[in-house]
């Protein structure tokens, strides 16, 4: 009931016992790194997205950085990213040595698609010898990174026979989409890779930390070594005292304690997908009412991780918004945008139209199943009573709250 008492969080943990048991025992247990609980936690994963190989690490970013690692992606190189992500995506391309290109969204999905990379081939690349130039870099195309924005899923099928068309990998940014399905099936083993976040936001937490999914058994190989160190035999299952480093390493590995996190939110994932899809379906149905609001797009299958809607006059609406208590989010400001982007003087804004539009008028209300039916009733009429103040001229009550506390 507004006026709320407290601010309503852009997101939260869902954490209960489970989770607080789990994390006991392990850290009874006498071993608190990477071990049999992760171990555990990457069998549990294999087995839902039906794939080889689960690797769990300390972000989805450094699984993202792992795959591209792992396909030997190196100075000269090049990976076709949207502009309309986390700088994640793209920054580990960065920390490769090669470039991001960075293309433009479909409108409606949000997403790439096969005719935006067919129209970027088209236009800036040429097909010699079984490789994919891009010809304003001068760089071998090598492959393609998704992004399955706000848990809906690209259409994979068509990525996989434009990328199999110009011998690229499919690689899929999957933070926001544990547990979405693509055709009836979960995601996770349908391209070369796929990364999961459970960064403390997402549908299932470990606070930090993220998952690599794939079929390639040297793929998984490498990255099993790279995670720590590129040590020939992970720390828990070392019977000798003498170790090798038989490969490049980083120290991207997760340790039991999160996985403990991890493996009870796991279990719970149903129960909270199910939670976040209601609160999807009240506000598509509530604000149908509202025309001028452009609805979060439907897609089967979703993990309902963001809810967007987009709306002229979207910074006052957010102000509104925040007046009553109700945090909202921003998802996303488009790559070519950012400072350290433009730095690199490699994209051109007027290449982005479809971005542009997107971003002028986008914004993510809360969905999260921590939300208490009063919560979902809070956002409802905040943003009815934000629609009315702002477009039906009706200067209905607006709750000014300074004093709300994040409590
Ligand atoms: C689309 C996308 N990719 C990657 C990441 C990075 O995830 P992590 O924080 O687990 O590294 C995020 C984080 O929110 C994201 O939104």
């Amino acid at each position: 009931m507004l006026p709320r008492k407290t601010i309503l969080p852009f997101a939260k943990p869902d954490i209960s016992e489970k989770e607080i048991e789990s994390v006991k025992e392990v850290l009874l247990s006498g071993w608190l790194t990477t071990g049999r609980k992760t171990e555990e936690f990457e069998e549990a994963l294999q087995s839902f997205c039906n794939v080889k190989y689960a690797i769990v690490l300390n972000s989805a970013t450094a699984g993202l950085h792992l795959a591209l690692r792992a396909f030997d992606i190196k100075k000269g190189d090049s990976i076709i990213v949207p502009a309309f992500t986390f700088t994640a995506t793209a920054e580990v391309v960065f920390r490769c040595n090669a470039i991001p290109l960075l293309v433009d969204v479909d409108r409606n999905s949000y997403m790439i698609s096969k005719e935006i990379i067919k129209n970027f081939i088209e236009q800036y690349c040429e097909f010699k010898n079984n490789q994919l130039i891009h010809l304003p870099t001068k760089t071998i195309i090598r492959g393609i990174l998704c992004v399955h924005y706000g848990g809906r899923v690209c259409d994979i099928d068509s990525l996989k026979e434009i990328a199999k068309q110009y011998n690229l990998f499919l690689g899929e940014d999957a933070a926001h989409a544990f547990g979405s399905m693509y055709k009836n099936k979960k995601i996770g083993g349908l391209t070369d890779f796929s990364v999961f976040s459970f960064y403390a936001t997402k549908n299932i937490t470990t606070g930090e930390g993220g998952a690599l999914t794939t079929n390639h058994k040297t793929i998984a190989n490498k990255i099993r070594k790279m995670r720590l160190h590129g040590f020939d035999i992970e720390t828990y299952k070392r019977k000798k005292h003498i170790y090798d480093v038989v490969t490049e390493g980083y120290k991207y590995n997760i340790s039991d304690i999160l996985s403990a996190i991890g493996l009870a939110q796991f279990n719970r994932h149903y129960e909270m997908l199910n939670k976040r899809k209601r609160i999807h379906e009240i506000y598509q149905t509530q604000f149908k009412k509202l025309d001028k609001i452009k609805l979060n797009p439907e897609e089967e299958g979703s993990s309902y991780h963001l809810y967007t809607i987009e709306i002229s006059r979207r910074d006052e609406f957010i102000k509104y918004l925040n007046q009553n208590g109700i945090q909202t989010g921003i998802h996303f400001k488009p790559l070519y945008r950012m400072t350290y982007y433009k730095n690199k003087k490699l994209y051109n804004i007027n290449n982005y139209p479809n971005c542009e539009e997107i971003y002028k008028n986008i914004l993510s209300l809360p969905i999260y199943s921590a939300m208490s039916e009063e919560d979902i009733q809070d956002v409802v009429d905040a943003v009815t009573l934000a629609y009315e103040n702002l477009y039906l001229k009706k200067n209905r009550k607006r709750f000014v709250l300074p004093f709300l506390s994040h409590k």
